[in-house]
This record gives C-alpha cells, structure tokens and sequence, in this order.
C-alpha cells in the first residue's frame, strides 16, 4: 500500500515536472526571485530524491568537468558547433574539424553530454545545448575556463599544502597555496604579467563579475548627489584596481554630464591590454596601489572586488594610500562581496575558497569589511545595497577619513 501511494505521487510528479518543463516562459522572461524560489526548491528535490552514493559520486568527480571542457576547447569543438551555427553534428563531421584522435573525441563528446553541454541526439550526433557557445574561445565565458584551469592547479595541491604547513590558515599573499603549487616566490599577479595568456584570461573573466552581482551600484548609490559639486579640473572617480576599464565606462555613460575627471588606475600589464579605446574622457594610468597615490584629493575614491584578493595585512597598505591621498571632503566607496554570517551560498562559498588559494585572502562578512575599514582609520558612513540584495552579493562601503 505505502509502495504505491509513493509510486503513484512521484508518476504525478514526474507529470507535473514535464508539464512545467514544456510551459517555462522564455528565460529572459523570467523574474530573478521567482527563478531562485524554483531552482531553491529543484535543489531541494534532487536532494531528497537522489541516493547519496551518487551525490557523493557527483561531488568526487565534479572537477573533471572542467578538465574535459579544457580540452574540448583545444580541439576547436566548441568553434566548430559555433560556426555550424545550432546544427546537429557527427563524429565523422566533428573529426574534420577538430584537432586529435577520433577516440578521444567521442570520449570529450560524451562527457560533455552527460554534463549537459551537448544533447546526444543520434548514436555519435551531437547538439549545442545552451551552455557550449559560453565555451567558444576567445569569448570572456571561454576565457573564464582557462582561468579557472589556473586556479584548479592550485586546487589539486591544496590538501599537500595544508598538510605540509599542519593545517594553518594562510595570512600572507606572497606565501599562499599559489605560491606552492606553482613553485615560485612570484605574487599570481606578478606570475600572471609573465604569462601573459592567463593575464588575457584573467582580464576577460573580471568582466563578467556583472552577471552575479546583478543591479550596478550607481543605481542604487545616489552619485549625482554625491559627486556633482565636484570642480570641472579635480578628479571626481578613481577606479583602482578597475581592470580593463569596464566598471568606470558604465558609470560614465550611465552619468555623461558629471563634471571632474575620471581616472581608471591599474598595473602596467592590464592597462596595457585594454582591447577597445576607452572613451577619451577617461583616463586610463598604470598604478601600483601599494606606493603613493599619484592623483591626491580625489572627490571619489572606489575600488571594486580588488581587496577581497588580498588578506588584511595587504589590505590595510592599500587603505592606508588611499588614506593619506584624501582630501576632507574626499569618500572612498569599496565595492565588495559581502560574505554570509550563515547558509553561505554556492558562489560565495567557491570564491572565498579561490580567494584563499591564489592570494591567502577571504571573502569578508559585511562586519568583517566594517572592521578592516575602521582599523585603516576609515569611518564608515553607509552600507548601499539594493533593494533585492541576494546573498553574497556586492554591497557599497561608503567611508570618509576617521
Ligand atoms: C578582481 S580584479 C577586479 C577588477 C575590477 N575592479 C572589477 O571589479 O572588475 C582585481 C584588480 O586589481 C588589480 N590589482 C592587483 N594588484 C594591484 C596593484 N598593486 N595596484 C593596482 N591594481 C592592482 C588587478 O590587476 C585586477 O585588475
């Protein structure tokens, strides 16, 4: 009887599932709370529907996804479907296409299936499933994979780490499990100067920061009253550590008429690979933030996801730059993750793991910036969030001299 009742509801289920499957609305149709309460509820289901021995399979062999999109990138697989633009295509076709051994490439093939980059349509016929032109190379989500490749080498020694130094938490960014596992003394921004592929990869994946965070911060930070008054000839926005210049275009085409200059401030290497012009009212500089400002009494001065890379003792060096650069009237806006105090959400939770095997760093708690702020002898005088603020996401520290 028990058997039945329960084969009966999980047939009704698996109805119902199907149903909802063929009537989703268009993605870009589908509003951000309602799309998490569903997939918050589809991961409660595939937790108590699945059979633990396979959710631990899932975990244990999970990275090599990873491994297996790597290589298929290498082989031109992920270029081939996109230029035969959604068609469905063989083994035979693919081999004519793509670089290596016929074998392999079945093997690539069907893992990638079963992750569900590709739908097996026929016996050895393959079809783009939405995930493979995010693959495409040369494209800032492909370069995310090589980026993240990166990161695993370091991932693969962490447990050697750990055990060569008893099981310490590292604090220091010149001696982190980077450091180890790629056998130098160089900081991952100094190695990344020197190869510089991975510096393109890395410089590609910044940009992508903006599908996670969501709504940008000067829409809900009120910027024209904050930086309007600012003098034509004084510097109204530094970005330090502001990558290839993304975050600060967005803001000046978001708020063209702002008098005062604004100034994108990074490390030789990256402002040296800006791909397109930025536009020629801003100015892009090389800029070590660990030695002087160049540019002091800025009205703002904002660093996004740049001190998260760092652990504190680096942390307060960059502050205290900033510190003595400032004038009276001068804010320092931090743009940061703001890591749970409980029910760390997955991306948080694989952010602060990568923080602390590249750079010895974290993911900081809103009080945990708070408290690094206040110990630079900042005070803080606003959080900004906005008004959905999904958790782990950015918030804005706003700080004047203490
Ligand atoms: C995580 S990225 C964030 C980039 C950008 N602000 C964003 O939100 O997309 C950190 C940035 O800090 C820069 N950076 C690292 N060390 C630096 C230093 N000593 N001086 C200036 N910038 C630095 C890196 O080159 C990189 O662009």
């Amino acid at each position: 009887m028990y058997k039945s009742t329960m084969a009966t509801s999980l047939a009704d289920l698996t109805a119902s599932i199907t149903s909802a499957l063929a009537n989703l609305p268009p993605q870009n149709e589908i509003q951000e709370p309602e799309r998490f309460q569903v997939l918050g509820a589809l991961a409660q289901l595939q937790e108590a529907l699945q059979p633990p021995i396979l959710g631990l399979h899932k975990l244990l062999f999970g990275h090599q996804a990873l491994t297996t999109i790597g290589i298929a990138q290498g082989m031109g697989i992920f270029d081939t479907f996109a230029e035969n633009e959604g068609s469905a295509l063989t083994i035979d076709e693919l081999k004519k296409k793509t670089k290596g051994d016929e074998q392999l490439l079945v093997r690539i093939m069907h893992s990638l299936a079963c992750n569900g980059v590709f739908k097996e349509v026929d016996k050895e016929t393959f079809q783009a499933k939405p995930l493979a032109p995010f693959l495409v190379t040369g494209t800032p989500t492909g370069q995310f994979v090589r980026h993240v490749r990166g990161c695993m080498r370091v991932n693969a020694r962490l447990y050697d780490y750990f055990e060569a130094n008893d099981f310490k938490y590292p604090v220091d960014a010149y001696d982190s499990p980077f450091q180890f596992a790629y056998e130098t003394k160089d900081h991952y921004f100094e190695w990344l100067k020197k190869n510089p592929a991975d510096q393109e990869a890395f410089n590609a994946t910044m940009t992508l920061g903006r599908q996670f965070r969501g709504v940008e911060w000067f829409e809900y930070f009120p910027v024209e009253k904050k930086l309007q008054d600012t003098a034509p000839d004084r510097a109204v926005f530094i970005d330090i550590g502001g990558g290839i210049g993304h975050d600060i275009t967005e803001l000046k085409n978001r708020f063209p008429q702002l008098p005062g200059r604004f100034i994108l401030q990074d490390l030789p290497d990256v402002i040296d690979n800006i791909p397109e012009p930025l536009s020629n009212e801003i100015e892009a500089v090389t800029y070590d933030m660990f030695t002087p400002q160049p540019v002091p009494r800025a009205k703002v001065y904002y660093m996004r996801t740049v001190l998260h890379d760092w652990p504190d003792k680096q942390a307060l060096q960059a502050l205290a730059r900033i510190h003595d650069a400032m004038a009276d009237d001068s804010l320092l806006l931090i743009n940061e993750n703001t890591y749970p105090e409980t029910n760390v959400p997955y991306h948080s939770a694989c952010i602060d793991i990568t923080m602390m095997e590249m750079f010895s760093s974290l993911e900081r708690t809103e009080k945990q910036w708070i408290a690094l702020l206040e110990q630079a002898r900042f005070r803080v005088v606003g959080v900004w969030k906005p008004e959905q603020h999904f958790t782990g996401s950015n918030a804005l520290f706003e700080a004047v001299r203490a």
